[in-house]
């Protein structure tokens, strides 16, 4: 599916990280990605991020997944709500969501998110510190909109959700399927389901935090750190009073700490490790056997079909002397004739590659690495 009534250049001048946007029905042809039931199937799977909320403006109950598949038949009248985390990792029909917004990098999307509401559902007024399209899937959402929070904005008392005590709705829509609503950082917003079987997908970003970059920075630094890199003075002089901090140690220290901080082709090969770490390393996507390189080549010479798993995350750097491909956190250093595949493979999420492309014995290498990881497999005729 792709956006033909959406112009992304017109989009991220007017609105990404601005104000928020309704875009009514863009698509060429909408059609609801996922069944309900398979939605309730994955709150029940163990490795899979859901959560149930039970009730409506004024009072919420929240229940954690994994949840009993007993527990939708007992869910009584009120209205409810069933969220589940990374569908996109699970199921390759919503992961395709994501290409029409890949006019913003990939390493700034975090995942899709689908919930399923029944009649005036919905997880109350809140704001959240990312970018997200809301598509309206299936049903019909009454999407609200407001002022713009902080850190300071007054919450309602509840140990679960995020609720705004004020908020102060500037614009009011009912989404029908296939509608968008962007909403940038930080915007008052509440969607309450308008009749039962209210399906919404979340096209969720995600933006470091200055004080999350620098913690993981350092600390990961840190742990590569020798314990006989230290300060040292051979040169000291005698001070007229020695209970100062002198200007030149002053400017040592400093420098230990900065010149660290400062190099960036660490910082780049390290942020490419950190972005792509999975969201849920937990999840074990290797193959029950490993792929041999007998296996990789006759599959290439046979031209099959590269399929990136949805769950892994991919992005490249491009380096002086080629190309750093990061790859669910690990970085293959690409030198020697696999930098024009590395890219490609960045780019696309299915991939038959041609020939040329292939021809490096390092890009058979690369490709049995990468399958062995779980991070791509070849497709399966059926
Ligand atoms: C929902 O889908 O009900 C909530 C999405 C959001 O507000 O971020
Ligand atoms: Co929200």
């Amino acid at each position: 599916m792709a956006l033909v009534r959406f112009d992304a250049a017109a989009f991220l001048r007017d609105y990404w990280q601005k104000k928020p946007l309704l875009i009514r029905n863009p698509w060429s042809q909408w059609i609801n990605p996922l069944d309900p039931d398979e939605l309730a199937g994955l709150a029940c799977e163990p490795e899979v991020e859901s959560r149930l909320v039970i009730g409506a403006q004024g009072s919420w109950a929240v229940e954690h997944g994994p949840l009993a598949a007993a527990r939708f038949a007992k869910l009584g009248q009120e209205p409810s709500t069933l969220l589940v985390q990374a569908v996109d990792h699970h199921v390759p029909q919503v992961a395709e969501l994501i290409a029409p917004f890949r006019f913003i990098p990939d390493w700034r999307i975090d995942d899709i998110m689908v919930s399923y509401a029944t009649d005036g559902g919905g997880v109350g007024p809140h704001f959240d510190q990312y970018d997200v399209f809301l598509i309206q899937g299936h049903g019909r959402r009454r999407w609200r909109v407001g002022q713009v929070c902080d850190a300071d904005s007054p919450l309602l008392p509840h140990d679960e959700l995020r609720l705004l005590a004020n908020f102060e709705a500037t614009d009011e829509w009912v989404l029908e399927p296939g509608d968008i609503l962007y909403v940038p950082p930080r915007i008052a917003h509440d969607g309450v389901a308008v009749g039962d079987d209210c399906m919404t997908y979340s096209v969720g970003f995600r933006a470091p935090s200055r004080s999350e970059l620098i913690a993981h920075y350092v600390d990961d630094m840190v742990a590569e750190m020798d314990d006989d890199d230290r300060y040292c003075d051979p040169e000291l002089a005698e001070q007229a009073n020695p209970g100062e901090i002198s200007v030149e140690a002053l400017a040592t220290l400093h420098q230990m700490v900065c010149g660290a901080l400062a190099d960036r082709q660490s910082f780049a090969r390290w942020f490419g490790e950190y972005s792509t770490t999975p969201k849920y390393p937990e999840v074990d996507w290797t193959p029950d056997e490993p792929v041999s390189l007998e296996e990789v080549r006759l599959h290439l010479a046979n031209g099959t079909t590269l399929v990136r798993n949805p769950a892994s995350r991919f992005s490249f750097i491009q380096a002086d002397e080629g190309v750093d491909l990061f790859v669910d956190g690990h970085c293959f250093s690409c030198r020697d004739g696999s930098e024009a595949f590395a890219r490609k493979i960045c780019a696309e999420s299915r991939l038959v590659a041609d020939a040329k492309l292939l021809q490096p014995d390092s890009v058979h290498v690369l490709v049995m690495q990468m399958a062995n990881r779980g991070a791509i497999a070849f497709e399966q005729d059926d």
